[in-house]
C-alpha cells in the first residue's frame, strides 16, 4: 500500500469551492458554514489530507496542495448533488434534525444516492489513509461513512463528529433508515456531538435500535454511561462544544486597519446611534425572519427609532435550488422591502440586506461596529458567529442578543437570552440589549471573551482527537447513560 496520509478529514465538502469564471477558467474560494470555519486552522496544524466534494456537479479536479493540506475532491454528478446533497442531507436530515422547523421529505431514490456517494466517500478515504491512520469523518451528510470504512480498512482509528444537533428519540424515529443511520455511525470509535443532550439521544437510540439485531447474531449493542459496546469493540460518545480560532480573530480586529475600516461603516450608514447586525448563511434554522419581525414590531410601537437605527443583515446564499430556501428568500426579502418601505428615507434604509458572502476583514470590521448582535436561530448546532462577535470585542463595547436554542447559548449565558418562539421575548430582549448600562455591558461582554478566548477550537480539536487516539473522554464534557428515558422525562 503507498504511504498516504497520517490524518484525514473526510468532510462533504472541501474548504475550498470549485468557481468557473465567465472566460472559462476556474478558480478556488473559501467555501460557506462553520464546519469550514472550524476545521480550517486545525488542518493547517495538524498538516494530513482533506477528502470532501468541490461545491460543483461533475468537477473531475485533481487533488491539490494548499498550505501543505492535500485536498481530494470526490466527483458528484448532476443527479447526486440533487439527490444525495440537495435531496436526502438537506431535504431530508437536515430539517429533522432541526426539529421540522420545514418537514423532511423522506424519498427512497434520495437514500440510495446517500448510500452510494457515502460509499464513494468512504473508498476514497480508503485510498488516501496510511496504514493506522487517524480519520475523522465530519457531518448529517457522511454519516454510514465509519461503518463502510471500517469494513474497508480494520486498522483505521475512526472519529466523527456532528456539527448539528442530533434530535430528540422521537422525532428520529420517523426516519424510514433510522436504523441503517445509527449502524453506520457505530462504526466509528469515537462519536462526537455538541452537547450532552445530543449524546444522549444517541446512546438511547443505539441501544433500541442497533440492539435488534442481536438475534441474527453479528450486532450485539450493549451500553453503559458514554459507552456503547458493539461486539467486541467499544464505541465512545461524548460531547464536545465546538469553537472558532478566537485567539486569531481577536488579534485581526485589534488591527489598525478594521478600526478604521469599522468607524467608516459607521460614517457610512450616516452615523446612527445603533447598529444591529446579523450574520448568517441564509438558512431557515437561523430565524432571520424572527429578529425582522421584532424589529418590525418594535418600530411600530416607537421603541425603535429610524432615525437613530440602523440594522446590517448579511446573508450568504446557502442551497439555492432546494424548495424550502427559495421560499425562505423570498419571504425574508419582502420583510426587508416592507421595513424600509415603511420606516426609511431615500438614502436612509432601515435594515441594509446583503446576499453575498462579505469578506473576512470586512465581516470583522462589521462585529467591531456593531453595537448590537442578533443571533436568534430556532435552532442551531451550536452557532460559530456569537462566538466571532465575542472574539472581536476586545473594546469590551456591543451587546449579544442569543436565541436559546443555540449550542452557543450553554456558555454565553452572560448574552440576552430569548426565546425565538416568543416575539414579545425577542423584543425586550433586543430592547435590553439596546438601552445596556455601559458598566454592565462591559462586565458581561468581559466574562463571554474569558469563555471564547480560553476554549477555542484548538481546545475542542485536541479534546476530540485525544479521547480518540488514548480513549476516555478527556476534555469532552461526558453524558448520561443509554438508561436515560427520554420518554420518561
Ligand atoms: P453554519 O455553520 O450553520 O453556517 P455558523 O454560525 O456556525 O453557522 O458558522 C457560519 C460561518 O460562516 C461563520 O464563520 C461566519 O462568520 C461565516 N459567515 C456567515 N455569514 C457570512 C457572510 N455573509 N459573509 C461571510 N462569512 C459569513
Ligand atoms: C453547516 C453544516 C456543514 C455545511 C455548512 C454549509 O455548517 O453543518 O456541514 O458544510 O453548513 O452548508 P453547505 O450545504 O453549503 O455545505
Amino acid at each position: 500500500m503507498p504511504k498516504g496520509s497520517d490524518f484525514v478529514v473526510v468532510a462533504n465538502r472541501l474548504p475550498v469551492d470549485l468557481e468557473t469564471l465567465p472566460d472559462g477558467s476556474t478558480r478556488w474560494k473559501r467555501s460557506p458554514g462553520g464546519l469550514v470555519t472550524a476545521l480550517e486552522p486545525i488542518l493547517r496544524t495538524n498538516k494530513g489530507a482533506w477528502i470532501g466534494w468541490a461545491g460543483v456537479p461533475d468537477a473531475d479536479a485533481d487533488p491539490i496542495i494548499e498550505d501543505d493540506v492535500e485536498l481530494h475532491p470526490v466527483p458528484l454528478s448532476a443527479t447526486e448533488v440533487a439527490d444525495y446533497y440537495e435531496g436526502f442531507s438537506n431535504a431530508t436530515l437536515w430539517p429533522l434534525y432541526h426539529e421540522l422547523i420545514v418537514r423532511p421529505i423522506y424519498h427512497r431514490q434520495w437514500w440510495k444516492a446517500y448510500v452510494e456517494v457515502n460509499r464513494r466517500f468512504a473508498e476514497e478515504t480508503a485510498k488516501v489513509a496510511a496504514q493506522n491512520a487517524t480519520v475523522w469523518i465530519q457531518d448529517y451528510q457522511l454519516q454510514l461513512v465509519p461503518k463502510m470504512l471500517r469494513m474497508l480498512r480494520p486498522d483505521l482509528t475512526i472519529g466523527f463528529f456532528l456539527h448539528i444537533p442530533f434530535p430528540p428519540v422521537e422525532l428520529f424515529m420517523q426516519m424510514p433508515w433510522r436504523t441503517e443511520i445509527v449502524e453506520g455511525l457505530l462504526g466509528a470509535d469515537l462519536i462526537g456531538f455538541h452537547l450532552p443532550g445530543g449524546a444522549q439521544n444517541f446512546l438511547y437510540l443505539a441501544k433500541r435500535l442497533a440492539g435488534q439485531h442481536t438475534s441474527r447474531g453479528n450486532v450485539g449493542v450493549r451500553s453503559r454511561f458514554g459507552i456503547v459496546q458493539v461486539g467486541f469493540r467499544n464505541v465512545r460518545v461524548g460531547a464536545f462544544p465546538i469553537s472558532i480560532d478566537s485567539g486569531e480573530l481577536d488579534e485581526s480586529s485589534r488591527r489598525r486597519s478594521v478600526r478604521d475600516r469599522a468607524r467608516q461603516i459607521r460614517k457610512e450608514l450616516g452615523n446612527p446611534t445603533t447598529i444591529m447586525l446579523g450574520v448568517d448563511r441564509l438558512d431557515y434554522t437561523k430565524g432571520i425572519d424572527v429578529r425582522l419581525t421584532a424589529l418590525l414590531e418594535l418600530l411600530e410601537e416607537g421603541r425603535v427609532d429610524p432615525e437613530k437605527t440602523v440594522m446590517i443583515q448579511l446573508a450568504t446564499p446557502s442551497r439555492e435550488r432546494v424548495e424550502s430556501y427559495i421560499q425562505m428568500r423570498g419571504d425574508i426579502e419582502r420583510q426587508v422591502g416592507r421595513i424600509n418601505g415603511e420606516f426609511g428615507r431615500v438614502g436612509h434604509p432601515v435594515v441594509h440586506y446583503l446576499h453575498k458572502p462579505v469578506p473576512r476583514d470586512e465581516l470583522i470590521a462589521s462585529f467591531v461596529s456593531a453595537d448590537v448582535m442578533l443571533v436568534t436561530p430556532l435552532r442551531d448546532g451550536m452557532n460559530l458567529v456569537a462566538k466571532e462577535y465575542i472574539a472581536c470585542r476586545s473594546d469590551l463595547g456591543g451587546a449579544l442578543v442569543l436565541s436559546e436554542f443555540t449550542g452557543a447559548a450553554a456558555e454565553l449565558r452572560q448574552s440576552y437570552l430569548c426565546n425565538p418562539h416568543d416575539l414579545e421575548g425577542v423584543k425586550d430582549a433586543i430592547v435590553a440589549a439596546l438601552e445596556q448600562d455601559r458598566a454592565d455591558g462591559r462586565k458581561r461582554m468581559r466574562t463571554m471573551r474569558r469563555q471564547v478566548l480560553t476554549h477555542d477550537v484548538n481546545l475542542w480539536a485536541n479534546a476530540f482527537l485525544d479521547a480518540l487516539t488514548h480513549g476516555g473522554i478527556a476534555g469532552g464534557a461526558l453524558m448520561g447513560s443509554a438508561d436515560y428515558d427520554p420518554q420518561e422525562n
